[in-house]
């Protein structure tokens, strides 16, 4: 098994003026290519914060924090960005697509970042609908669309370059529990693949379709499936 996130005595302190908040407090996990992991705390818990250290948007205040056999704190912010945008594929709770692209101007606009040779675009971004079940919905505009049919173009979005990982937090918040399912499987499949999913989740539903629990509270790690 090869390692692909390694947290170590990874520690995220926000300063606010005089205070200082410890969201995350010494936390240490290793997940493995291939693996589909859950996330699972409660609201404040340091599960967004942990989300953003593996998404290469932020970096640890100490501690180290290794995505694919790199460690994030010794990146400049280029080496960062294109770290991040080769082997990362990001889902939120709000899809975040952009209203004013169509679904498939909104996928194909990763590979745009990752270098991908502009003739392949649309073709690279019609296969990754297709996926997901769009294939038919792709020249709607976001809100054309159903809260269930935008996270999945959203899903389209994070695997169209075939990022190695992909972090979900709270991909199934907005959604019905029928929607969710359909979001869900869509996510295993991804697994199947061979990418490595990491959803963080409330819902012990979703968190018990995951292969492995991790469980954080107050900043650290509660329990390890
Ligand atoms: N940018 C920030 N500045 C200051 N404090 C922050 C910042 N981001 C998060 N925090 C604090 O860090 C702690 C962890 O926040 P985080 O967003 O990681 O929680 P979470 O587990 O994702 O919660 P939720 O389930 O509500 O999304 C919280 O106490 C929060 O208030
Ligand atoms: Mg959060």
């Amino acid at each position: 098994m090869k390692e692909i996130v390694s947290l170590e005595d990874a520690r995220r302190v926000y300063r606010m003026g005089q205070n200082i908040v410890t969201a995350l407090n010494g936390v240490s996990f290793t997940i493995n290519e291939g693996e589909f992991v859950s996330l699972m705390g409660p609201s404040g818990s340091g599960k967004t914060t942990c989300m953003n250290l593996i998404g290469c948007l932020d970096r640890p205040t100490s501690g180290i924090v290794r995505i694919g056999g790199e460690n994030i704190s010794l990146l400049n912010d280029n080496a960062f960005a294109a770290l991040r945008s080769r082997t990362l594929g990001f889902v939120f709770q709000q899809y975040h697509l952009i209203p004013s692209m169509t679904v498939l101007e909104n996928v194909m606009l990763p590979l745009r970042y990752q270098g991908v040779e502009k003739s392949r675009w649309k073709e690279l971004a019609a296969r990754a609908l297709e996926r997901v079940n769009l294939g038919d919905r792709m020249s709607h505009l976001p809100h054309e669309l159903s809260g269930g049919q935008n996270q999945r173009a959203a899903i389209a979005r994070a695997v169209v370059g075939n990022p190695k990982i992909i972090l979900a937090d709270e991909p199934t918040g907005a959604l019905d529990s029928h929607t969710g399912k359909t979001v869900l499987s869509i996510f295993s499949e991804i697994n199947a693949a061979g990418a490595t999913v990491i959803i963080v989740t409330h819902d012990p539903v979703v968190g018990a379709q995951a292969k492995r629990l991790i469980k954080i509270l107050d900043g650290k790690i509660a329990q390890e499936g």
